[in-house]
């Protein structure tokens, strides 16, 4: 434990605290990061940034915003985000020089759905849960990538073993969709993104304090323990398989 940890006594550990820890070749990493923002915003315009307000997200938003890069930005509020989320949520609105545009679910859907499943219809089979990402996630997300050519998101190859080969430039949907994909933190780590956090001091949703690494809505993501995996607290009762919403999934 370092000493900052243990003299402030009452306070709990900032996640700036434990995880912040450059890799020798962090600057390489960034040089990269922003080459790429830059060619994307230049070369391949329509380009939107997918934002869940996580701490990946945070970091290239604050890039965006740095180099002043043409490239608003979206974010899925699916109606079952937690509180903390959607303060940052504001803020970030309140903040940011690019835009942040807000795609949510079909009212009428989500009713719908609770009505005949339930609320907590999530729990009770992997089918029911996809159905739920579908209203809140996948429909609105169509809208936000509609008219777009490119999108940019915070997927490193860090984050689970089905990440593990995840490019700075995924093209292998461009036949289907037209979209590029852009993951300029691919090759970062975990130390990394919470080095680039600390340093420039990026707001950042305070969940990340708690021991939630990887946030995405309150009824499918808890904290984790000590030596879980990073993506453990999301869909923690489904197999290892299951757990992607549908936004990663390749058609
Ligand atoms: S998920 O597929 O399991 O939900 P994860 O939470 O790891 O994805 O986030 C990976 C990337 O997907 C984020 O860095 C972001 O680009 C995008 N993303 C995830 N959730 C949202 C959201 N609610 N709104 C916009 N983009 C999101
Ligand atoms: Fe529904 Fe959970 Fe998927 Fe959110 S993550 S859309 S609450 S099933």
């Amino acid at each position: 434990m370092t000493s900052s940890l243990i003299s402030s006594r009452n306070a709990p550990a900032k996640a700036t605290d434990l995880h912040a820890q450059a890799s020798p070749d962090f600057a390489v990493k960034l040089a990269e990061t922003q080459a790429l923002l830059q060619n994307a915003a230049a070369e391949f315009s329509p380009v939107t940034q997918a934002s869940s307000l996580g701490a990946e997200d945070v970091v290239i938003t604050h890039l965006i915003n740095t180099a002043q890069l043409d490239v608003p930005v979206f974010v899925l509020e699916t109606g079952a985000l937690h509180t903390e989320t959607l303060a940052l949520l504001e803020r970030t609105q309140a903040h940011s020089r690019a835009p942040i545009n807000v795609f949510r679910p079909v009212p009428e859907s989500v009713i719908q759905f609770v009505r005949e499943k339930g609320q907590d219809a999530m729990y009770q089979s992997v089918d029911l849960r996809k159905a739920c990402c579908g209203i809140r996630k996948m429909a609105p997300l169509a809208r936000a990538l509609t008219g777009q050519r490119a999108w940019i998101t915070g997927l490193r190859q860090e984050q689970s073993n089905t990440r593990a080969e995840v490019p700075l430039l995924d093209e292998s949907e461009v036949a289907t969709t037209g979209l590029h994909k852009f993951n300029p933190l691919a090759r970062w780590t975990w130390g990394d993104v919470w080095h680039y956090i600390a340093t420039n001091q990026v707001d950042y949703n305070p969940l990340h304090d708690q021991f939630f690494p990887s946030i995405g809505c309150a009824p499918c993501t808890r904290a984790i323990s000590l030596g879980e995996a990073f993506r453990a607290g999301r869909w923690w009762w489904e197999d290892e398989a299951a757990k992607e919403c549908g936004l990663h999934v390749k058609k």
